[in-house]
């Protein structure tokens, strides 16, 4: 008899896919740059660690906030005991002001619509639990993050419907794909609750349009459905065009709570874990203009709730409107001049990239790499990536990404240069397993021809039976 609930058993937490696993791959042999050069690179891990030096700064400079004191007084007890899960008003205050900000103030947040939740993970699921029954559907464009079959689908039975987007368009949602996942939906006997999407988008390190914005309103609208905008990377947009949230469409279309009912159908996403750069706090939220929402997700957050201590850390970080000013801005320099190394540096290999303007990473395009347009080559590609050339990536496949060929690679955990030899690794890589001919020190990005191919083939042989390279770093 098995004595675990099917319910703890089951596939859903994806924990099998390639994302996880080259994480499991990267904790065997992680690359240190003094004790371990040749270990692997993790790339596969949207952390941002660019602008810890501001944080420790500041908390060097006011050393009540984290050391549970106020105006020198320990206020150890309070924090110890506070337990009111609508969470603390001074922060609530400062987090809503933050997202205002990062948002250009074209839009504001009312803290009482505001419910704290043990990260984006917890926000999400704790949506779902609110919006839809076990068995009903959410449609999300693809690719998308991985996590979100865990989050999304695991303890809640909501099924996912993927908005099939494709290169061709750079990845947007069209009217198309947008109808024809809700008729596949219709197929599969799933009613629709809603459609989620991630503004900026992981894993395309894109800012959605106007237009796109404006259709996926007028869906949910016509549709009488609900919009999830998961907007945890609102803070990385770094270049232009500039980060349109959810929220300004709303205001722009004149929805408001007198107006058309979809003001309480549209739901936002937020958590600290990218834009600040702490995964380790866990710091999410949910802003819905729906009280019904509000009063179901505040219970709900007895589940996942953000501790006091940390609590009162960041809203006296947050409240400090001449640190946010100075981090947005200087998070969105240091994150445009690493996206541009990377972006560079690939292509000097011959890799180009989804022209991407956000997020901790790019979208990047290695068709032309592959030894035949298949889900097993992009695989094959993938293994020798992490095992051989000893990057951990994220293939498409793990994003449902409907093309093979694409991979995810974060810029933004790593040291400069440790950057600098992750992209000398693949470009060795690429040199000697493509033999890709060099012109004015950039590789070209060429197809694979037949004999490459074969040499390709020769190469994965001599992979799994002598695992020697040139690569640098080893
Ligand atoms: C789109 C998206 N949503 C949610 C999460 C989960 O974030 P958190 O650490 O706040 O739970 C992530 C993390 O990578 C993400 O990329």
């Amino acid at each position: 008899m098995c004595m675990l609930s099917t319910k703890a058993t089951c596939n859903s937490h994806g924990q099998d896919s390639s994302y996880f696993l080259g994480w499991q791959e990267y904790e065997k042999n992680p690359f240190h740059e003094v004790n371990n050069t040749n270990g692997i690179i993790q790339m596969g891990l949207a952390e941002n660690q660019l602008c810890f030096d501001i944080l420790k700064s500041w908390l060097a400079k006011n050393p009540d906030a984290a050391g549970f004191k106020r105006n020198g007084e320990s206020i150890f007890g309070e924090l110890a005991l506070f337990q009111d899960y609508h969470g603390i008003p001074e922060f609530k205050k400062a987090l809503a002001e933050f997202m205002s900000e990062i948002r250009g103030n074209k839009v504001s947040f009312d803290p009482n619509h505001l419910v704290l939740a043990a990260g984006a993970t917890s926000a999400n699921e704790t949506l779902m639990f609110c919006l839809a029954e076990p068995g009903e559907a959410f449609l999300l464009p693809t690719p998308y993050y991985p996590g979100f079959d865990r989050d999304l689908k695991w303890r809640t039975g909501v099924e996912i419907v993927p908005i099939q987007c494709t290169s061709s368009n750079g990845f947007q949602i069209t009217e198309t794909a947008l109808q024809e996942a809700y008729q596949e939906a219709q197929k599969r006997n799933l009613r629709v609750k809603g459609v989620l999407v991630t503004n900026p988008s992981n894993p395309l390190g894109t800012t959605m349009t106007r237009n796109e914005l404006n259709m996926l309103v007028s869906f949910v609208e016509d549709k009488g459905i609900h919009l999830v905008s998961d907007e945890i990377y609102s803070g990385t947009a770094f270049s232009t065009p500039s980060f349109v949230s959810v929220m300004e469409i709303l205001k722009e279309r004149e929805c408001d709570e007198n107006g058309s009912d979809v003001w309480n159908r549209v739901h936002v996403v937020y958590s600290l874990s990218k834009d600040l750069g702490l995964p380790g706090f866990r710091v999410g939220a949910i802003y819905s203009n729906d009280d019904r929402v509000v009063s179901a997700a505040t219970k709900m957050s007895s589940f996942g709730l953000v501790s006091s201590q940390t609590q009162y850390l960041l809203a006296a970080m947050l409240s400090d409107k001449k640190l946010t000013k100075n981090y947005i801005s200087e998070n969105h320099k240091r994150l445009r001049q690493r996206q541009k190394k990377l972006v560079s540096g690939l292509q000097k290999a011959g890799i180009s990239c989804l022209k991407g303007n956000a997020g901790l990473f790019c979208w990047v395009d290695m068709r032309h790499l592959l030894r035949s347009n298949t889900f097993e080559a992009e695989m094959e590609l993938w293994k020798k990536i992490v095992y051989e050339v000893r990057l951990n990536i994220s293939p498409g496949s793990s994003c449902h990404c409907t093309e093979p060929g694409w991979f995810r690679v974060c810029f933004a955990n790593m040291s400069e240069d440790t950057l600098d030899l992750a992209l000398q690794r693949l470009k060795a890589f690429v040199t000697e397993y493509y033999n890709i001919p060099e012109v004015n020190g950039h590789h070209q990005t060429i197809h694979l021809n037949h004999s490459r191919r074969r040499s390709l083939t020769k190469w994965v042989f001599r992979l799994s039976f002598d695992d020697r390279s040139p690569i640098p770093g080893r």
